[in-house]
């Protein structure tokens, strides 16, 4: 089933997300949504505040734009060993009509469990390592453009404040 995104300025979306305990029928489900959705907003990842569910679960798949082939549903994901630093170019299917550079580790370690409860554990780098520190950010109710400056993002404040009124 398809979920509504919930958009900025949303509180929900600031909510640090609990840890899942265990992994029921309720979110293998869950997970199942949110690939459907991400695939349907053309996004490469999800996360579960996104649609209002405030638990550690992302969805993520680098792979397309054509052919959607990566998908990966983890549970309780963290990050641990990072390295470096890359500024990238970054959007959010929760932030409407804006990109910015932000400044991320250039590789990570992923720690998470499947929805089998098997461990996982990945070395990514390149576009996978920024989307998984985006989305796990998601589950610490942090947004990109937390970490954007000051004034780049008094610009998109006022700029959201204007649609609201409408
Ligand atoms: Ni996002």
């Amino acid at each position: 089933m398809i979920r509504e995104v919930l958009h900025y300025p949303d509180p929900r979306l600031a909510i640090e997300c609990n840890d899942i305990d265990e992994i029921t029928d309720d979110i293998r489900q869950l997970a199942e949504d949110m690939a459907e959705t991400m695939y349907k907003e053309e996004g490469i990842g999800l996360a579960a505040p996104q649609v209002g569910e405030h638990c550690r679960l992302i969805v993520v798949d680098v792979s397309g734009p054509e052919e959607r082939t990566d998908l990966m549903k983890l549970v309780n994901p963290r990050l641990e060993n990072p390295e470096g630093d890359v500024e990238s170019e970054e959007g959010c299917l929760s932030v409407l009509n804006y990109r910015s550079k932000v400044r991320r580790a250039e590789k990570v370690r992923l720690v998470a469990k499947d929805l089998d409860g098997n461990d996982v554990c990945i070395d990514a780098e390149g576009l996978l390592s920024i989307c998984l520190q985006h989305e796990i950010d998601h589950l610490d109710g942090t947004l990109f453009i937390d970490k954007i400056s000051r004034l780049k993002r008094t610009m998109y404040d006022n700029k959201v404040k204007k649609w609201l009124k409408k």
